[in-house]
């Protein structure tokens, strides 16, 4: 268990998280080393011989020390911008490994993949097909490609977070995909290497995942007999944490149940994000002060919104506990000091916490820091990365003026006086 309490005290690996909260302050964001090695080999170690591909998502966590970790024990990279790409190539990633997802590439984008000679862009439409073959051509190159399929498949997860069905943006619809694939074996500049689909996140069963999976297989069974060359299936991402009374498969039961699924001549592609980094992390903030309505207790808390959207965009829970035990518990609501009234953590929740005491948001390695905002001016929290009884920084604490540092004021000449 790498954050457990001890002696009451909750700890990640060796550390106190209190300590880390005094010495860097709060709000801020602690990971575990040690959880994010330990899922990374469970993938690794499920597809045993199996030839597959862990091209962890970035968008789910992108500091560069989370990076790191995943570069050295040999990770390849899911990226959906040349942001992630410039993030993959700072923390010294193998760019050949990276596959490109997301509907709207632009030319800029495709010239900075091409040139890192990324392993696969995943094509989500004709036009996107077209400029990409336009854009290798000009450069006298030929972009590998995956065709991202949409199954039309109910991932049964929040509405938000679901993209393989009809009615999302994601993917090429099944009945255009032939045609796709068509288009694509006849431009010089375009290699057809696999097909791809990705069906959610936060998925917690399984039948979804095959089902998408046999449909993919399907399809590049059907252009294998067309004399299109598909080597791999890439499945996307998607596997579930437990966040609260949630209970996914286990990776070990999912990597089995993909190579089930899938034909061994076909290399297999995963695209992990949340289930790598999701339970390595922690919010750690402090209660400022407490108030009482007529209707509610309200802790109003140094983390916000602006730290943490997920509750407020997908009514996600988050356990809440405190750092060490403390005063009678309370049924109460987490919120944050923004202005909004969906700047909320956490809801109706039984808390022995009051005023000065610090709590940990547990379950935010995935997609917490990587969605802040400023909004409200609130400098990015700090990132501190943890290694057995070493206490890393990871990112440190902006400050108010590194939020307008780029901003101009109006120059002299434009300054009008009142009433001018
Ligand atoms: N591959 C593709 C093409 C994706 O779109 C995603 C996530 C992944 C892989 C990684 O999926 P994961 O293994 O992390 O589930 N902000 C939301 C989640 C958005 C997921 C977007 N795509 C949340 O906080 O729940």
């Amino acid at each position: 268990m790498s954050f457990a309490y001890k002696e009451g005290r909750l700890h990640v690996e060796e550390v106190e998280l209190s300590a880390i909260a005094q010495a860097h302050g709060t709000p801020c964001y602690v990971y575990s080393r040690s959880v994010i090695e330990t899922n990374f080999r469970a993938y690794r170690d499920a597809f045993g011989d199996r030839q597959h591909r862990i091209c962890y998502a970035v968008k789910a966590n992108g500091n560069l020390a989370v990076l790191d970790i995943l570069a050295q024990l040999g990770s390849a990279f899911d990226i959906v911008s040349v942001g992630e790409l410039a993030r993959v190539r700072a923390a010294g990633g193998n760019l050949r490994t990276v596959t490109f997802a997301g509907v709207g590439k632009t030319r800029f984008e495709m010239e900075q993949a091409l040139a890192a000679r990324i392993a696969c862009f995943n094509v989500e439409s004709i036009e996107e097909l077209d400029l990409l073959a336009d854009v290798a051509e000009s450069l006298g190159t030929q972009a590998p490609i995956a065709i991202r399929v949409n199954p039309d498949v109910d991932p049964k997860t929040h509405p938000y977070i679901a993209t393989g069905l009809n009615e999302n943006k994601f993917g090429v619809p099944m009945e255009q995909a032939r045609e796709v694939y068509r288009r694509a074996a006849s431009r010089k500049g375009l290699n057809v290497v696999g097909v791809a689909c990705h069906i959610g996140s936060q998925l917690t069963t399984i039948e979804p995942i095959v089902d998408a999976a046999s449909r993919a297989m399907a399809w590049g069974d059907g252009c294998y007999a067309q004399g299109i060359d598909v080597e791999h299936i890439d499945i996307g991402g998607g596997l579930g944490i437990a966040y609260g009374s949630d209970n996914p498969p286990t990776i070990e039961k999912y990597v089995g149940a993909i190579c089930d699924a899938l034909d061994p001549h076909y290399e297999i592609i995963i695209e992990p994000g949340r289930s790598i980094v999701g339970a390595a992390g922690v919010l750690v903030s402090r209660v400022v002060y407490m108030k009482q309505t007529p209707t509610k207790l309200f802790a109003i808390c140094d983390a916000a919104m602006t730290e943490l959207i997920r509750p407020a965009l997908y009514q996600a829970h988050h356990d809440v506990l405190p750092l060490c035990s403390g005063v009678k518990r309370q049924k109460m609501d987490l919120v944050g000091p923004v202005c909004e009234t969906a700047d909320f953590l956490a809801r109706d929740r039984d808390l022995g916490v009051t005023s000065g005491d610090l709590i940990s948001l547990m379950d935010c390695g995935a997609y917490g820091f990587v969605m802040s905002s400023s909004y409200n001016a609130r400098p990015r929290a700090a990132e501190i990365l943890v290694d057995g009884s070493e206490v890393h920084i990871a990112r440190q604490r902006e400050t108010a003026e590194q939020l307008f540092a780029d901003e101009f004021r109006l120059p002299a000449s434009a300054m009008r006086k009142l009433g001018a």
